[in-house]
């Protein structure tokens, strides 16, 4: 379990403060994955450097199971980083050194003997998918072989929080997938708390439990990700769900609303309900269909016909559990 409490990070720049971090406050309970999504500029980078005690955070706190990493003296901090391990955007791999040497780096550090050392290696090259490759040189594997040789790296001191620093940023799609999935097994198989950042939504939806918005040093939005897909007109719902464009002439002679739901298997889908209760149709212009943190939500943008309130139509969807609203300005007569 990992616990930022109002996080704050100034830069002086002459006279100027630059609020980097401006009260970044979240945990990640362990097994589970907490993605940071943010622009550039928002403060990312900067978290991480205070998380990774590479850069001393200006006033907040930042625990581990209970730990205060930030209360922890200079002498002190190499042993406390091993609580923490971070995978990079680039591996940053010795590449005079064998795929085990590069594993075999930070045991070294922390004076573990060598046939326990070789041992480790093994056990994590395994855990990666790379159980053959130890004698292998970096100049040899791929952009995502490299990058797993980054995360077995990471786990070599058996640290309690897994920090993934644009894990995926320099990878292709494939690949990006399959990374994904690595860290997704590593949290379950570990037990781990993983803290995600990016800049890509894709990346929220394949392996988040959970989700912070940052932007200018600040946490925007928060929470689990089923619930944060619900908040209906959130700038994060409005992300993991996109609504596709829709033809406007379409719209012509009703009311446009959007409709959100989680998928459920009793009763008929929300839009057959609001049909049959108002002897209607209700055409579906745009939708789209997300699988989230094992639930599936739609998101539609449907026309009330003339004749029948859309305010009505909205108010039946929340009593049956779908959030509901009048589709903003586009209200077509
Ligand atoms: N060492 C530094 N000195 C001064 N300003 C900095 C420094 N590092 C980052 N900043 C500023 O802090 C803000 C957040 O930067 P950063 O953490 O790099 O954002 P991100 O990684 O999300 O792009 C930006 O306005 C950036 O210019
Ligand atoms: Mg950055």
């Amino acid at each position: 379990m990992i616990t930022v409490t109002d996080l704050k990070k100034v830069y002086h720049q002459g006279k100027r403060e630059i609020r980097a971090l401006d009260g970044v406050t979240l945990s990640v309970p362990d097994n589970s994955v907490h993605g940071i999504i943010g622009q550039s500029g928002a403060g990312k980078s900067t978290l991480v450097r205070c998380l990774a005690l590479l850069d001393r955070p200006t006033s907040g706190s930042v625990e581990i199971n209970g730990v205060e990493l930030t209360a922890v003296h200079a002498g002190e901090l190499r042993k406390a980083r091993r609580r923490l391990g971070v995978v990079f955007q680039q591996a940053n791999l010795f590449d005079s050194q064998t795929i085990a040497g590069n594993v075999a780096y930070p045991l070294e550090l922390a004076r573990i003997p060598a046939p326990e050392r070789d041992a480790k290696v093994a056990e994590l090259l395994r855990l990666v998918g790379l159980g053959e490759s130890g004698e292998a040189y970096p100049s040899q594997l791929s952009g995502g072989q490299r990058q797993r040789v980054g995360i077995a790296r990471a786990l070599a001191t058996d640290p309690d929080v897994l920090l993934c620093d644009e894990p995926t940023s320099a990878l292709d799609p494939a690949t990006t997938a399959e990374i994904l999935d690595l860290i997704g097994a590593i949290k379950a198989r570990l037990g781990l708390a993983v803290l995600v950042i990016t800049h890509e939504m894709h990346v929220v939806k394949r392996i988040c439990d959970s989700v912070s918005l940052l932007e200018d040093g600040r946490v925007l939005e928060s929470g689990l990700l089923v619930e944060t897909v619900g908040r209906f007109g959130s700038r994060l719902s409005d992300a993991l769900l996109a609504l596709p464009p829709h033809d406007p002439t379409e719209a012509a002679g009703g009311t446009l609303i959007e409709v959100l739901y989680a998928a459920t298997s009793d009763g008929p889908p929300k839009l057959t309900a609001a049909e049959r209760h108002f002897g209607i149709d209700l055409p579906v212009l745009s939708g789209t269909i997300e699988h989230l943190a094992g639930t599936t939500f739609h998101r539609a943008r449907v026309r009330v016909p003339a004749g029948t309130s859309a305010d009505q139509v909205v108010g039946f969807l929340g009593e049956v559990g779908a959030a509901a609203a009048l589709s903003a300005g586009e209200v077509v007569r």
